[in-house]
Parts: C-alpha cells; sequence; structure tokens
C-alpha cells in the first residue's frame, strides 16, 4: 500500500485549472542537513540507512505542479531551465525498442542494446533551432521503472539489474560533477568537459552535456516532476549527499557510495510534469544536478485501491468463485478530489464501471468471460508508471 495521501490545497476550489493542482515532493529533513567539511561553504545531506522508509524519512511539502501540457508560451530549455521536452517520434528504430520494452514489460539486454543503437550518434531537434548530436550513450545507468499508484509495490520480486526500479520518491540530482563516479572515471577531467553549475563549480563555456534521456512507457501517476532550476538557490538549497550503490551497481570499494544531491523545499522553486506522456515524448535533463524525482497526484488513492480490489475481482472471476467476487466489488470507491487529471479521472471511471460490470454479473460468474478479464487487466496495468531512462554524453550546438 501506498504510504502518503496527497495534502491538497488549491488556489481556488473553484477553479479547475490543472496548472494549480498541488502535491507532496519529499525533501531532506532540516535536521539532517549539516556543513559539508570537504568543500567549504557547501551543506550535505545525512545518508539515510539502506532500506529506511522515504515516507518516514523525507520532508514532504505540498508544492504546485504546472502541467507543460497546459502551458502556453513557457520555455523550458535544457540549458536554462535545466531539463527539455523532446520530440522522440521520427526515430523508428527508438520507438520500435520501447515497443519491445513495453510488450515485454521489462528491460531486456537485447532491448537496452537496441536502445543505444537507436540514439548512439543521432540528432535531436531542441526548440528554437537548436540540436543534441548524442556522442554516446552510457553503458551503465540504463533502468527500468514500474511505480505503482500512491506508491503501491508493484516490483514484488525487487530490484534485478536494470528492472524491478519503484518511482524515486525524493527530490535529487543524480550527479556531482566532482564526485563519484565520475572523479574516477575521467580521471577528474569532468568538470572541464561537461557544462555544469552546482553550488561551488560551473562551467558555462563548453558544448558537451553529460545528460539524462527519460523516456516514458505510460505516466498518468507517478509523473517525473522536474525544478525550473532558475528558481533554486544552490547555496541554499542544494546538498551534497552520498548514495551507497552496491545493491543495484557492480561497483568496486572505492566506487561504492555516489556523489548526488538531494535539495530543501523553498516557495521560490517551480516544478513541472506533463499530466500526460507518451513514448513519443522523453525529457532530457542534466545529470549534473537538475533536481527531480517521482511524485504522488492527487487522485492516487482511489486509483490504488481499484487497482487492488480488479486484481481480487480477477483472481475470483479466474476461478469462478462468485462470493469472492461480490466481496471484491462490494467496497465503495474512493471519490476522486475535485482536481486532479483528466488521465487520472478517465481511468478511474474505466475502473469503476469494470467494477460495477462484475458486481452485476457476480450471480452468473461464467459471464465474465476472458473479455472482462483482458479489459480489467488492461485498466490494472495503464496505472502503473512505466518508464525507461540512461545517462548520455551530447553536443549542444544552438545555430
Ligand atoms: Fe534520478
Amino acid at each position: 500500500m501506498g504510504q502518503v495521501t496527497p495534502v491538497l490545497y488549491y488556489a481556488s476550489s473553484m477553479d479547475q485549472h490543472i496548472s494549480e493542482l498541488r502535491a507532496p515532493l519529499g525533501f531532506t529533513r532540516a535536521e539532517d542537513v549539516s556543513p559539508d567539511h570537504e568543500r567549504e561553504g557547501m551543506l550535505r545531506a545525512r545518508t539515510l540507512p539502506f532500506g529506511v522508509d522515504p515516507y518516514g524519512a523525507l520532508d514532504f511539502r505540498s508544492c504546485v505542479l504546472n502541467d507543460c501540457t497546459k502551458l502556453e508560451n513557457t520555455e523550458l530549455l535544457v540549458d536554462e531551465a535545466g531539463f527539455e521536452t523532446i520530440d522522440l517520434s521520427s526515430n523508428v528504430a527508438l520507438q520500435q525498442a520501447i515497443e519491445t520494452v513495453r510488450r515485454e514489460d521489462r528491460l531486456s539486454t537485447a532491448a537496452a542494446d537496441a536502445l543505444r543503437l537507436s540514439l548512439n550518434g543521432t540528432p535531436i531537434r531542441l526548440a528554437n533551432g537548436r540540436s543534441l548530436r548524442i556522442e554516446h550513450v552510457a553503458d551503465e545507468g540504463m533502468i527500468h521503472r514500474r511505480a505503482g499508484p500512491n506508491g503501491l509495490d508493484v516490483n514484488p520480486d525487487g530490484m534485478d539489474g536494470a528492472n524491478g526500479h519503484g518511482g524515486a520518491p525524493g527530490i535529487h540530482g543524480d550527479q556531482d560533477v566532482l564526485g563519484t563516479p565520475l572523479k574516477q572515471m575521467m580521471d577528474g577531467a569532468a568538470p572541464t568537459l561537461f557544462r555544469h553549475q552546482t553550488p561551488d563549480a560551473r562551467n558555462d563555456d563548453s558544448s558537451l552535456f553529460l545528460l539524462n534521456l527519460w523516456i516514458p512507457i505510460q505516466q498518468i501517476t507517478r509523473p517525473l516532476v522536474l525544478m525550473d532550476r532558475r528558481t533554486l538557490q544552490p547555496q541554499c538549497h542544494q546538498l551534497r549527499y552520498g548514495l551507497p550503490v552496491t545493491s543495484f551497481l557492480d561497483r568496486d570499494d572505492e566506487a561504492s557510495v555516489n556523489d548526488i544531491w538531494k535539495f530543501l523545499p523553498d516557495p521560490a522553486q517551480e516544478w513541472y510534469f506533463r499530466s500526460v506522456m507518451g513514448s513519443d515524448q522523453g525529457y532530457v535533463f542534466d545529470t549534473l544536478g537538475q533536481a527531480h524525482g517521482a511524485c504522488i497526484l492527487p487522485g492516487e488513492e482511489a486509483l490504488e485501491q481499484l487497482h487492488l480490489q480488479i486484481g481480487r475481482a480477477c483472481e475470483a472471476v479466474a476461478k469462478g468463485d462468485a462470493s469472492a467476487l461480490r466481496e471484491a466489488t462490494a467496497a465503495p470507491s474512493l471519490a476522486l478530489p475535485e482536481i486532479t487529471t483528466e488521465a487520472i479521472r478517465d481511468a478511474w471511471q474505466c475502473m469503476t464501471e469494470l467494477l460495477a460490470e462484475a458486481e452485476t454479473q457476480a450471480s452468473e460468474i461464467s459471464a465474465l468471460d476472458e473479455h472482462w478479464l483482458s479489459r480489467a487487466r488492461a485498466a490494472m496495468d495503464v496505472v502503473v508508471r512505466k518508464s525507461v531512462e540512461m545517462r548520455m554524453v551530447v553536443t549542444l550546438s544552438t545555430e
């Protein structure tokens, strides 16, 4: 079960504009912050014990989420805001590889190789006549995520290499340009080679970037949220953090702790997401410090309950157990909050109707055939966020 119920505050309960939607984002608690003893003037966040419940260990703050699908004339460019939405629809080989991931519901070695092949050496058109050329997709760090609504665990077998990853509930930045493992991999040359900006270092001249490419397979729940980094005060709110990685990466002792970033909240920070996003689009964002995480949207608690109810109903139908089906469908559905996304509203409607159909047919359970089961399983699947991400070295061209 998910542990967080979104705390909802809206600018106006009469205003249905999705741009005023709020959701809790997970920041570092103030008591876990201390001066950094290695780099003067920096702050450090205490490393949380492995396996700790993030929902108890983070400071969740209700933040306005700006829905990029509803905004007009907002320029969010990767070299300014730290992230940018890109169009991936014309890369046929990429779309075929993503389709394989979707069908297999995991990232196989063959699919990962196909994704790298579809991207290495290719250009990506950006806004305002700019473009990226992908020089290299990293061998490490390509993963598939499955995140259930409201934090529901949909990875019962846990992490296994590139698979079994949930959504990242804490706001973080993926890599310190001065830290492990870049320091070891590049013999300390990363700050000279890559464009970056951190609280105590920046390179504004290089055209070479280390970027994450994040591609949704589906994301009506647990969307990726990203900060416009122009709204961040790095000296006050960006924190060094040591992340132990040996549980999911094959690393020797020297590189067993990644140097990443955590963040403190601030009212000036602006957050963005997309309420609807398919694999024809992706985000590129700065690996070297861009603040991001997976949030829980208002309405996900209702979808979580429906997901569990339909799962129990499917089991009852498959066994022909009418009394178990009545039990599964008896609980009233949680209502949606007044303001949620259209995609969540559509999913809630579809799932509610499927349960009503099953309840009506409970006395003649055999009438609920494979057709109902396949629609029910599809409705459950739609509310699981799935995505693929990787890191890549790119050259930015502004001409
Ligand atoms: Fe990340």
